[in-house]
């Protein structure tokens, strides 16, 4: 008899160098291209899972808060998968706290669900591998997948379920990158990223994007595994700059940048001029991933902070796979 049986899991989220924008299938995740990512090792989402019998149905806890309808929901169709497969039909109360702020403009969807992936797998006795955790994942949220593995990490885009996971190239001590994380602004996002995924589609620049991807792919993993930092410079903010253009010339046209979003890359560009290395990349919000080397990370962040509108800057380096807590 299954009564209240629990496990916990951490996992991190990540930082993509090469972007996820646009869907070949919007109900299973599957992206219109490949990417890549690195995991952020000082970012943790903690989550556990109880199998409760005495449920009807599924209750979430985010950061000692119950959660509202639309994420509870969210939450309830991930499970659903689980019990699909399993045939344990009981309901869970999920309690996940994240230690880096929501509305950081740090995709905490990416580690809230791989984290939920491996503590469902584990309650709901199911034994999926590396591969398959990262496919389940993907249901729950595309980015997620990339939180499975470890360090860095190449998402194949594939055709179906079974074609599109993630998988590490790279251990996160191959490389001593930082991502100085400079947030700006804490208002939710306007558009959710389902939307904004699916919008990417009306942009005339999206095709040219996913079309060309696959050489940005290859500079990029041939660039981390070189550790070429002007390679990664090059191709990263190349990435970024047309994932934007493709979120501005969308119809109707997502414009997340704010002025400091601006004034910090106008920084990174002019810090760049003078010696130092590093690049900017940004997902769906306002605040700016600055990437550099360890030893460049105290100043960086030192710099960033007294740029006006930057709240604070986050560090983290590369972090390791989601995995079960004992
Ligand atoms: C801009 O993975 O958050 O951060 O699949 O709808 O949950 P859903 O989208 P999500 O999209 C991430 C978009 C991005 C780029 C990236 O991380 O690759």
């Amino acid at each position: 008899m299954l009564s209240n049986y629990s496990a916990t899991a951490i996992a991190h989220p990540n930082i993509a160098l090469i972007k996820y924008w646009g869907n070949q299938d919007e109900t299973l995740h599957i992206p219109s291209a490949d990417s890549i990512s690195m995991n952020l090792g000082s970012l943790i989402t903690k989550t556990q899972v109880i199998l409760d019998p005495e449920l009807n149905h599924d209750v979430l806890i985010l950061n000692n808060q119950l959660a509202d309808n639309a994420a509870t929901l969210r939450v309830q169709r991930f499970l659903d998968y689980f019990r699909n497969h399993s045939g344990i039909k009981t309901c869970c109360r999920i309690i996940s706290e994240n230690n880096f702020p929501t509305a950081a403009g740090i995709a905490s969807s990416a580690s809230a669900f791989a984290a939920l992936t491996l503590a469902a797998a584990k309650v709901f006795q199911l034994e999926p591998d590396l591969k398959e955790l990262s496919r389940i994942a993907r249901l729950g949220s595309g980015s997620a997948c990339r939180s499975i593995p470890a360090g860095f990490v190449h998402w194949h885009a594939g055709y179906d379920h079974s074609s599109s996971y993630a998988e590490s190239f790279a251990p996160p001590a191959h490389w001593d990158l930082i991502d100085c994380i400079a947030v700006i602004g804490d208002e939710p996002k306007i558009i959710s990223s389902l939307e904004g995924h699916r919008l990417a589609q009306t942009s005339p620049f999206q095709k040219i994007r996913v079309e060309t991807a696959r050489s940005r792919i290859e500079v990029c993993r041939s660039a981390i595994i070189e550790r070429d930092f002007i390679q990664l410079t090059d191709v990263a903010e190349l990435d970024t700059n047309l994932m934007h253009s493709v979120m501005m010339t969308s119809r109707p046209p997502l414009f997340y940048w704010q002025p400091p979003t601006i004034a910090v890359i106008q920084q990174v560009r002019k810090w760049r001029s003078e010696g130092l290395s590093l690049f900017y990349t940004i997902d769906a919000g306002a605040s700016v991933h600055v990437i550099c080397l360890k030893k460049d990370a105290g100043i960086v962040q030192e710099r960033l902070t007294l740029i006006d509108g930057v709240k604070t800057v986050i560090l983290s380096g590369p972090g390791d796979a989601a995995h079960l807590l004992s």
